[in-house]
């Protein structure tokens, strides 16, 4: 076995390599210093793959990793492989999960699509919509990054967890019952990209340390409002917790309300504090 890291996840390919006691191989992404004056990507493998099951490990996000993710996998392929496994941490385009208006692109499934051009099965990470992952082309698995969260509330000694939706409340559910902790859910109600409502709830959090946890951060929109919730309510410290942190737009500016935020490697960040290379080289050995 190989393991072969993209330029989003070379960090997380080699955690994986470690976990694993396995080789890792080596990418050149430049074919010059600076890269092409365009921004084209470039890959070279600086190893061989020959005969060998390779675990292709990289994160969808931002577009230009997809291009770069289908130039490794048909490199590998092309250079002998006899197995390939994505290892796709965090997938760019899964959040577009079903065809909400005619003439609209279903954008996880064409992701995944393409990706069954090489690639023989698929391992992605606290996936938006696990059922879709049933209606892949290959064998596709979601391995929960909840795991590496709950280890680090734990030690961070957050006595409350809190879902800010429904969808996170199997999130929170989870890292509870790791962290040791009671938890609740509110209803959110998005009204744009940028803003969200949330339904009045009387919250147990008075003199409590809570841990805001979802799948993912992106504007950071949802954490500023529920945080001026919690804050109201009487809550004494406020940690954002997510598997995948974007931080895009004004993110930093809206996380400023918390006390702490915690992401995983799934998506490299100034917030990245846990690694999810267990999750992955564990759900790799199961793979059989
Ligand atoms: C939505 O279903 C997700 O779980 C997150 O709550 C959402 O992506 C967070 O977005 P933002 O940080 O922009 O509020």
């Amino acid at each position: 076995m190989k393991v072969v890291g993209g330029l989003a996840s070379v960090l997380l390919a080699k955690g994986i390599a470690q976990e694993l006691a396995t080789g890792h191989v080596d990418v050149a992404f430049e074919r010059h210093p600076g890269g092409f004056p365009d921004g084209e990507c470039y890959v070279r493998l600086l190893g061989s793959v020959m005969g060998e099951h390779v675990i292709l490990v990289q994160t969808t996000y931002p577009d230009s990793m997809i291009v770069e993710f289908f130039l490794l996998a048909d490199a590998i392929r092309d250079a002998g492989a006899q197995r390939i496994t994505a290892v796709i941490p965090y997938y760019g385009y899964g959040r577009q999960d079903k065809r909400f208006l005619d003439g609209e692109s279903v954008s996880a499934k064409t992701l995944a699509k393409h990706i069954a051009v090489d690639c023989d099965e698929l391992l992605t990470m606290t996936f938006h919509n696990s059922d879709l992952l049933k209606t892949f082309p290959i064998p596709a698995r979601e391995v929960s990054g909840i795991s590496a969260l709950g280890r680090y509330l734990k030690s961070a000694k957050v006595d409350f967890l809190l879902a800010p939706d429904d969808n996170a409340v199997r999130f929170v559910e989870e890292a509870s019952a790791l962290a040791d902790t009671s938890w609740d859910y509110l209803q959110k109600k998005r009204i744009d990209s940028y803003t969200v409502q949330i339904m009045p709830k009387k919250l147990a959090v008075k003199g409590k340390t809570v841990a805001i946890v979802d799948d993912v951060i992106s504007t950071g929109g949802t954490i500023a409002t529920v945080t001026k919730e919690l804050r109201s309510q009487g809550a004494r410290r406020v940690i954002a917790a997510c598997v995948h942190g974007l931080f895009v737009g004004n993110a930093e500016a809206n996380l400023k309300a918390c006390d702490d935020v915690i992401a995983t490697d799934t998506v490299q960040s100034r917030h990245t504090k846990v690694s999810v290379a267990p999750e992955f080289a564990a759900a790799i050995r199961a793979l059989g």
